[in-house]
């Protein structure tokens, strides 16, 4: 049976073409960012509390002007129809069923209307700024149209990095299958083909924040510089991520940047972070190192790929039990009173 979200990976290693599983699986070049980003949750010690709660924790959190039962997401992530038949309408129906926001990517296999109608709780939609404006304005108003909830631009992929292991396997979108919300879908078939042509620059970030009222949440950042510029350009969140270690190999895992993101922000916006969280321990140590929420990726897909809908509900469910079981132990009663004091 499945116990850990690591036990979804095993299952859809089986179920999944050998391509298919590789695309979620690998990393750029060398995989060491990729591997560092587990390590790294798993080189932080936690601070045990006894006796200090009274009541069963609270992991309910505010989030961009929303309550959430818990501060788990799940990351935008492409062509998920290649990986179960009900690909993204499914991912979103399990994340409602848990209580969990989907951000649905811009490389869907299914336009945001119909994921929109299936999902039964809050979405957020992930932007590739394309070329294209009149392309890409248009997309952003399907997405408001749609009531996504916020607008996820990812800053941190002019180009794919070096993907050689998805090269080696050749995954390419099933024929069929279409991306609709990438612009020249036929042409676009294999990863890493279809993005921006164009260098995009902040000055992008301010046309899209121009063109919107939802909250802009740029996805992407490690310097801390940048996370600075962030919030002059209008974000009102950061996502902390390297892309789960698919874009540039040796930047470091994000457990070790998110402190220092957080340290120069200072609270002035939220701060999201991804990349190799697997436990509610990772969550409660992202928490203590500053992070309002996390985003998981992956698990979820191995999820969605091996049982479908209930698989990406119960991944979530595993997951937020942990971070309740973890809570509990380090004398967290609500996430307001998690904090450093959490670590050894
Ligand atoms: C991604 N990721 C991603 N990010 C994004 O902004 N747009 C996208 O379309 C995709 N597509 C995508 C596909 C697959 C198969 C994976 C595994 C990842 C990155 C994703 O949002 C997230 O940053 C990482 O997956 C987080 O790391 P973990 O949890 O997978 O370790
Ligand atoms: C990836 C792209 C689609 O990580 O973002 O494969």
């Amino acid at each position: 049976g499945i116990v850990c979200l690591d036990d979804f990976e095993a299952l859809a290693r089986e179920t999944l073409p050998h391509a298919a599983y590789e695309y979620i699986a690998s990393g750029a070049a060398d995989e060491h960012t990729l591997c560092w980003n587990r390590e790294a949750w798993d080189r932080i010690l936690l601070k045990p509390r006894v006796l200090a709660v009274d009541t069963p924790p609270d992991t309910s959190v505010e989030l961009l002007g929303i309550t959430l039962p818990h501060p788990i997401l799940l990351a935008p992530a492409a062509y998920q129809r290649a990986f179960h038949p009900e690909g993204e309408l499914a991912a979103a129906r399990g994340a409602g069923a848990a209580g969990a926001v989907y951000v649905a990517s811009t490389s869907t296999t299914t336009p945001i209307e119909e994921i929109a109608i299936h999902a039964s709780g809050p979405l957020w939609h992930q932007l590739y700024i394309q070329p294209d404006r009149d392309w890409t304005k248009d997309l952003i108003q399907r997405v408001e149209a749609a009531g996504c909830r916020a607008l996820c631009i990812t800053v941190d992929s002019p180009v794919l990095g070096a993907r050689d292991r998805q090269r080696r396997c050749g995954f390419t979108l099933p024929d069929g299958l279409e991306t609709p919300h990438l612009y020249d879908a036929v042409k676009r078939r294999t990863p890493g083909k279809y993005l921006q042509r164009k260098a995009i620059t902040w000055a992008d970030i301010e046309w899209v924040r121009s063109l919107t009222n939802l909250p802009i949440v740029l996805k992407g950042i490690l310097n801390p510089d940048d996370a600075e510029i962030a919030i002059s350009a209008g974000a009102e969140a950061v996502i902390v991520s390297n892309h789960g270690g698919r874009n540039l190999d040796t930047v470091p895992a994000t457990a070790e940047v998110l402190p220092v993101v957080a340290e120069r922000i200072g609270g002035r916006v939220a701060i999201l972070v991804d990349g190799g969280i697997r436990r509610g321990t990772d969550v409660l140590k992202a928490a203590a190192l500053g992070a309002s929420a996390v985003l998981i990726g992956r698990p979820y897909l191995y999820a969605l790929a091996a049982c479908g809908e209930e698989g990406v509900r119960h991944c979530v469910d595993i997951i937020r039990n942990e971070f309740e079981m973890a809570m509990a132990l380090t004398g967290c009663a609500n996430i307001a009173g998690i904090s450093e004091k959490a670590l050894w």
